[in-house]
């Protein structure tokens, strides 16, 4: 299959109105820096109504106000628009914005139409402008309090509790809701932005600060961001709260509550490393700053990768650094995903699956080899379990593959595709290996790309013969469902300790247990289990394969004395906390139960509220009724993301 690279004849068009004023004074990207699309049919992304090939934005300046008294976003979005001379049509994707006016860049009204909505899982409604020949565009509009991108949270649910906040996410298909523009991650724009906000909040944005604040006198202030590198408009990203900011290193440092910050700043105070060991591993950090910034806990994801603004969870914040892998996910994500791009989210391992491989060579380079092997252990059990779950032959376990269930998703994407490059760098080596990836990023820097090219990439840049292509079965990693036989897998050494230990519970635990009954045979219940006393040394991945490996079934007693040897339900390590929760409401574990609530009503991050509720609901007669309880209270606290994975989960569908 050939595909074709085209900038297409249109660039000469955008070069001409580059300096074009505009009504706003925006758009001082003079020059925009004009990505590449691809236009073969495995890049046709069939979740954009945007026509690329005949007209498309490649600059976006929003000048906008945040309302936090009626949790609306409004202003004028301009575009910057490259077409053939005779093109005289634009389709943007849009999704409840409710559009005002739209004028070319002299004022002149422009017709529009928004299409249908078309109820596909949040593709929202075509916007057809017509351009009678301007290549500027500017709309007024404005986002309603129910964009599903946008987080508008109370006080009560910051750590401050005075000020409200507000976030956005925009991958994969949300930024649709708060921005009119091509919403496609094949579609890369440079864009800037001029935000108001009411005093003393402070806003960041996926973009670079411009200057200080401008104070507009009328208790709002002005901020201005410029983003001067095409990026797919799914890492457009805003937040703005009583946020202040922490150095770590020349060029990164980190944003949260005035009350985090310092807990923040402990946990992720190894950043500047990890940004050395990466541009070590795979070439120069092209973005400037990276710079994070530490959300309220209503935050739906553990990380987002926005460019020189990663945003993160709270809930990863462990007080040993645990958890931090996370942030060489994020920052991994500049090279795998934010240079090179998925153009279709069929793709998304590439994205996540090359993210995963990176950010465990990342965490290798800064916490060492066993701390590396041992994550890289807990993700491929993850894959094994999710394979004896659907079957080797499930379609959804390729890695290039249509979006599924989120449970198979993130095994496979993130999980099977990191144990690919993994297989990959045990075969040819890693110094072929590593010069291979480096040249992907460097080739395909600011380009989207697809599962054949990077096949194809593989194949002429890396393969070198026959024997080689076969003994790396690439096709069937990339398109094939399963496991290849090929896998690297990891060394069972890794857990070799706590696999011990989870045998000796088993062992001791089925000589005093009932199995059929789970309770104790009668005169054994004064038997206490043995728990292992090495928990006290373990790591933090260790410890969730203790918990993830030891029986599921067990006794209310059981459970007791696990929580009160290990300290599960007070741990600071929400990783251990969830997989804690899970096991005693999995036992319908009553003394869980105020815990559970309390976590759910304070935490939106979807990975550990969605099975928690899943846990509850499968507990029929226990579980629904206390499940139904706690989200009535809750479900409005979540974001769209989160709200719409718990709604799948207890069979409502709003
Ligand atoms: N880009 C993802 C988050 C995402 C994925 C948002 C799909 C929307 C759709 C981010 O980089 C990510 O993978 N986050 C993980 C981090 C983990 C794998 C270390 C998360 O949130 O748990
Ligand atoms: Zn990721």
């Amino acid at each position: 299959m050939r595909r074709t690279i085209t900038v297409l004849s249109l660039l000469l068009a955008t070069t001409a109105c580059a300096t074009a004023p505009t009504g706003s004074g925006l758009m001082t990207v003079a020059e925009p820096m004009v990505s590449p699309i691809l236009t073969g049919a495995d890049a046709l992304d069939t979740m954009t109504y945007a026509q690329p090939q005949e007209a498309r934005v490649t600059h976006v300046a929003l000048d906008l106000a945040l309302d936090f008294d009626e949790k609306r976003v409004g202003g004028t979005a301009n575009l910057r628009v490259l077409a053939d001379p005779g093109e005289d049509e634009i389709v943007l994707d849009s999704n409840g914005l409710q559009i005002s006016r739209i004028t070319d860049g002299s004022g002149r009204e422009l017709s529009y139409e928004i299409g249908e909505m078309v109820d596909e899982g949040g593709k929202g409604a075509p916007l057809t402008i017509q351009l009678g020949g301007a290549r500027n565009v500017s709309i007024q509009y404005m986002a309603p309090a129910d964009a599903a991108a946008l987080q508008w949270l109370t006080p009560e649910q910051t750590a401050g509790g005075q000020y409200p906040y507000l976030f956005s996410q925009g991958q994969a298909i949300l930024n649709r809701t708060w921005i009119p523009t091509q919403d496609s991650p094949g579609i890369r724009q440079t864009w800037e932005a001029r935000v108001t906000a009411p005093k003393p909040l402070d806003v960041v944005m996926s973009g670079v600060r411009q200057g200080e604040p401008e104070d507009l006198g009328n208790g709002r202030r002005a901020f201005r961001f410029v983003m001067d590198k095409p990026v797919p408009p799914y890492l457009i990203a805003i937040a703005a709260g009583d946020i202040d900011f922490q150095a770590i290193g020349p060029r990164s440092g980190v944003w949260a509550e005035p009350s985090v910050l310092q807990r923040a700043y402990d946990e992720v105070a190894d950043t500047e490393e990890m940004i050395d060991a990466a541009e070590e591993l795979y070439g120069e950090y092209r973005w400037g700053r990276y710079d994070m910034i530490v959300l309220p806990p209503a935050f739906p994801y553990g990380g987002m990768e926005n460019p020189v603004m990663t945003f993160l969870t709270p809930t990863f914040i462990a007080g040993d650094r645990s958890n931090n892998g996370l942030v060489a996910h994020e920052l991994a994500h500049s090279w795998s995903g934010n240079l090179v791009t998925n153009a279709v989210w069929e793709d998304s391992w590439l994205n996540e699956g090359v993210t995963s491989y990176f950010e465990n060579r990342i965490v290798e380079e800064v916490y060492g080899e066993q701390r590396a092997e041992q994550e890289a252990a807990l993700a491929f059990a993850g894959i094994e379990d999710v394979l004896a779950e659907v079957g080797m032959d499930a379609p959804g376990t390729a890695l290039h593959h249509e979006s599924t269930g989120a449970e198979i998703g993130s095994a496979i994407t993130y999980d099977k595709g990191h144990f690919f490059l993994r297989t990959v760098e045990s075969i040819v080596g890693r110094e072929r290996f590593d010069a291979w990836l480096r040249q992907w990023f460097d080739n395909h820097a600011f380009q989207p790309a697809t599962s054949q090219l990077f096949y194809e990439d593989m194949m002429a840049n890396l393969v070198r013969n026959r024997a080689e292509a076969d003994r790396l079965m690439l096709r069937e990693w990339i398109f094939e469902p399963g496991l290849p036989s090929n896998v690297a897998r990891p060394d069972p050494a890794a857990f070799a300790e706590v696999d011990a230990a989870v045998r000796d519970y088993s062992k001791i635990r089925t000589a005093i247990v009932d199995p059929a009954t789970g309770t104790a045979f009668p005169g054994a219940e004064g038997v206490r289990l043995r728990t292992p006393s090495e928990w006290e040394n373990w790591t933090s991945a260790e410890r969730q394969r203790f918990l993830q490996r030891i029986p599921t079934d067990l006794s209310a007693r059981e459970l007791e004395n696990l929580d009160s040897k290990l300290g599960l339900s007070t741990t600071r390590n929400n990783e251990i906390l969830f997989l804690w929760l899970e096991l005693a409401l999995a036992n319908r574990y009553e003394p869980a139960v105020p815990q559970t609530e309390q976590f759910l009503g304070r935490v939106g991050r979807a990975k550990f509220v969605s099975p928690l509720f899943a846990t509850l609901w499968s507990e029929g007669d226990w579980g629904r009724p206390i499940a139904t309880r706690i989200y009535a209270e809750t479900r409005p606290t979540y974001h769209a993301v989160t709200r719409g994975a718990v709604d799948r989960v207890m069979g409502r569908s709003e």
